[in-house]
């Protein structure tokens, strides 16, 4: 085919077939009926007539490589900017980004970074517990803001954290006395314990009133059996939740479809992909700080099962490191400053939570976690943030490994009795001036800067593609793009 310019393009088309009753005894196109056909790349020949490479539009994972809070939020927001259609995967309101537009701040907890661009599609994947009345309650105070928020879709295989969700997290908390995990309290991990135990409501419930009620009351009852029988509290009513949960699926009705389907078709059609990860890698369920941990799959693996996704869809990971380390909630933690200069830290960077407002605890950058986390997800890069929040200090202190019963550990401990015994091993860098926020130039940093970000890159093996030289969008420098 010519284009206008009369060039010479060829157009590639992903086409699946649905087999017909014999699929493999007969040759196709007899036997194959086409489903779809999705025009894909567009191929522009050369004067030789041979057809240049094709470029790829990349599905980018961003994940959080420490506890939590790495800056994601800043570094998704900047990615956002160049996608067409960013999808959270897992968590829930535990999640707390905080994205600076035109200086000022917008808090996201179940949103992803994607609803600040009208034009993009933003997706909550089936991975994501929702609670719909803090959903409603998000996209109204956005609104409010003078956002829209009609890109917004939201699987309807979400899972839905209830009323009792919220309790039981509080209760077991309670429970577990001085060894508590220290959750956000928004019922979390409860609900993610029904979607395992196949009791879980999803989205999908709330827009069937009959279902919705036939789903619900009986789950109520045995949650009430716990609440009142084991921990001896108020039973829930039914009537207030039903009637709340109901109004909120009419108010979500058109926002909900099947996104596997919504997100497959984006990335086969060539549009920019961007899944989002909430929490960190050591906040991992299967692979992070056991028991201190929450109940969901921040790594990139997560985002296959999270967004529905097959794992040859993702092209580049980018692991969020921050300067430092930094965690909420309870559990061990080796590199953290329980002095003056974690204390410090903590008032230069802003460092509470979030979603809680607890301080968070703060700690020298450990880069035994940070090259955990690169394997655990297959980091293809990283994203350095918050250097700024080091500067003017005389000595930045980085761990490179462990030291356990006179044994020098490179490899993260998988249990936290371990951790909790070990010494981290330092290597000591001189500090450096503020931070320019303009700097374009892997060379324009100050040189104590740059030794600090090439030990990084040495100690993981990771190559470095963006740093956050502040809070704002224009606050970046970019070494490798990523979209
Ligand atoms: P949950 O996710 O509320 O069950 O909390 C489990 C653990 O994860 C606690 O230590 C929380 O402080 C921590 N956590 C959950 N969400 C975040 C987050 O978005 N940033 C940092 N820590 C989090
Ligand atoms: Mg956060």
């Amino acid at each position: 085919m010519k284009d206008q310019q009369g060039r010479r393009t060829q157009y590639w088309c992903h086409i699946e077939f649905k087999p017909s009753c014999k699929p493999l005894s007969l040759p196709p196109p007899a036997a194959y009926v086409i489903l779809r056909a999705v025009v894909s790349q567009v191929r522009p020949h050369t004067r030789e007539g041979r057809a240049q490479a094709p470029e790829i539009m990349p599905a980018v994972v961003v994940v959080g490589s420490q506890w939590g809070d790495e800056g994601k939020g800043k570094v998704s927001d900047y990615l956002a900017f160049d996608a067409d259609v960013v999808v959270r995967y897992q968590g829930g309101p535990n999640a707390g980004h905080t994205v600076v537009v035109d200086g000022h701040e917008i808090q996201l907890h179940l949103l992803p970074t994607g609803i600040v661009y009208p034009d993009k599609i933003s997706v909550i994947g089936n991975g994501v517990v929702v609670d719909p009345e803090l959903l409603v309650q998000e996209m109204e105070d956005l609104k409010k803001k003078g956002h829209d928020v009609r890109g917004l879709r939201i699987s309807s295989r979400a899972h839905l954290i209830m009323p009792y969700h919220r309790i039981l997290d509080a209760l077991q908390e309670e429970g577990l006395g001085a060894r508590k995990i220290g959750t956000t309290l928004k019922g979390v991990g409860p609900a993610y314990m029904d979607k395992s135990a196949r009791v879980g409501l999803r989205v999908a419930d709330l827009l069937d009133k009959e279902t919705f009620r036939d789903r619900f009351l009986p789950v109520l009852a045995d949650k009430n059996r716990v609440i009142q029988g084991f921990y001896g509290r108020e039973p829930l009513e039914p009537e207030p939740i039903i009637e709340s949960y109901l109004r909120c699926g009419e108010y979500l009705r058109d926002y909900v479809t099947d996104t596997s389907y919504l997100v497959n078709d984006a990335i086969r059609s060539g549009k920019k992909v961007l899944f989002e990860g909430a929490q960190g890698t050591l906040l991992d369920l299967d692979h992070g700080t056991y028991p201190y941990v929450t109940s969901s799959h921040p790594i990139a693996g997560g985002a296959c099962i999270g967004a529905g996704i097959g794992p040859n869809r993702i092209d580049k990971v980018i692991g969020v490191v921050k300067a430092f380390t930094s965690r909420v909630g309870d559990g061990p933690f080796p590199t953290e400053l329980r002095n003056a200069i974690g204390d410090s830290v903590r008032e230069r960077g802003h460092e509470y939570g979030a979603t809680t407002g607890r301080p968070r605890r703060i700690g020298w950058l450990d880069l035994v976690i940070v090259r955990y986390a690169a394997m655990l997800s297959g980091f293809t890069s990283l994203a350095v943030t918050r250097l700024d929040i080091l500067s003017n200090m005389d000595v930045v202190k980085v761990a490179y490994a462990y030291k356990h019963k006179g044994k020098v550990l490179r490899e993260f401990p998988d249990s936290y009795k371990v951790l909790e015994e070990c010494e981290p091993v330092y290597r000591d860098f001189p500090g450096w001036p503020d931070i320019d926020p303009s700097c374009r130039e892997f060379s324009g940093l100050h040189p104590n800067v740059r030794s600090y970000l090439e030990f990084i890159q040495e100690e993981t093996g990771v190559p470095i593609s963006i740093v956050s030289l502040g809070r704002e969008r224009s606050e970046t420098l970019v070494l490798e793009k990523v979209f």
